[in-house]
């Protein structure tokens, strides 16, 4: 019998020794140990070995030639599964001196640019940005500032509406009143900057589209008069164009503004001396302004008798125009990445 296990047990651990493979293992395991293997078998018959010695022997031999064998099996489980692993961190390596794949990164629409651009110059000057919406009521797109159902300025600004009393609002002007009202509440000083969508009935051409922006500004304190509105402008001029540009305000009317005046930039292709683009007179509009009407102040609950103020609004798209020449409101949004992507 010692002869049987002995040969038993060279058998298994040469054949341990070969495997070259891990998921074998666990056949061995079953193969050499399991209740089925001829050690089991040959040591099923201790029990017929004649004397206590012998058996004792024998079962002592047998149990450590399991253990050779358990032992064995699990190092060579061990050495596979190192073996294979490394094999795996080879084939997987990651060449991080490699150059990546390149991501191509998006940027922020020329026009919102330009009027983070706008924003930025009036938040350094205290102002807070307030937006509204565009879907509006008759009341506080016309109404409330001081035109009147079946006025006619109401004419000068096509607009879309939804029912009667519903529309797209034609200007940004609407946020005077909803700030007035609703976030202002009759508190000074008001000092606010309002981008947004606004939408015409209009024929679209390189200078008139349907949906386009504006920027409305709104301040409102005690003794508030035009000299700051044209402060306030010069600096947003400087600040978009550079430091040698100036503001002119040229008389005008609007019917939520008293005076009012058209707001001029001198000339950023001529410096003034008059040029194609400004056609000869060294000015370009931009926008209109004026000294809020006191019936815009008391739509918004303020006492015209103890405060003042002045308003203004214009498009960025024009101005963004004027900066990057531009020359077609279209582009703004017909999605052509080529625009796109030149700013
Ligand atoms: N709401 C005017 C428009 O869309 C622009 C405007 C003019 C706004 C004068 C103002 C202003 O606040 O004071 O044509």
């Amino acid at each position: 019998m010692k002869d049987q296990l002995l040969k038993l047990r060279d058998e298994a651990l040469a054949a341990i020794a070969g495997v070259s493979d891990a998921g074998a293992i666990q056949e061995m395991r079953v193969r050499y140990l399991g209740k089925k293997s001829e050690l089991s078998r040959v040591l099923g018959g201790l029990g017929k070995l004649p004397t206590v010695e012998e058996r004792r022997a024998m079962g002592a031999l047998g149990n450590e030639i399991k253990q050779a064998i358990t032992q064995a099996l699990d190092a060579r489980e061990a050495e596979l599964a190192a073996a294979e692993l490394e094999a795996r961190l080879a084939a997987e390596r990651i060449d991080v001196t490699l150059p990546g794949a390149p991501v191509r990164r998006g940027h922020l629409h020329i026009l919102y640019q330009v009027i983070h651009r706008i924003e930025e110059i009036f938040i350094a000057m205290g102002y807070e940005v307030a937006e509204s919406r565009q879907v509006e009521t008759d009341w506080y797109n016309f109404e409330a500032l001081n035109i009147p159902k079946g006025h006619p300025a109401r004419d000068a600004q096509d607009s879309l509406f939804i029912s009667d009393e519903v529309l797209l609002r034609t200007h940004t002007s609407n946020t005077q009143i909803r700030y007035m009202l609703e976030v202002a509440k009759g508190r000074t000083p008001v000092k606010i900057i309002c981008p947004g969508r606004v939408f015409r009935r209009d024929f679209e051409d390189a200078t008139h589209a349907m949906m386009f922006h504006q920027v409305e500004g709104l301040v409102i304190d005690k003794g508030i008069t035009l000299a700051s509105l044209k402060g306030a402008l010069t600096e947003m001029a400087r600040g978009l164009f550079g430091p040698d540009v100036g503001i002119r305000l040229r008389p005008s009317y609007f019917p939520f503004t008293e005076p009012s005046a058209e707001m001029d930039i001198s000339c950023i292709f001529c410096g003034g001396k008059g040029c194609r683009t400004c056609k000869g007179s060294g000015w370009i509009e931009i926008g209109g302004s004026g000294m809020v009407h006191p019936n815009v102040l008391r739509a918004g609950g303020y006492d015209p008798e103890e405060v003042s103020g002045w308003a203004f609004g214009y498009g960025p798209e024009r101005v963004a125009m004027l900066m990057y020449g531009i020359e077609d409101i279209r582009h703004f949004v017909t999605g052509d990445m080529r625009f796109l992507r030149q700013f």
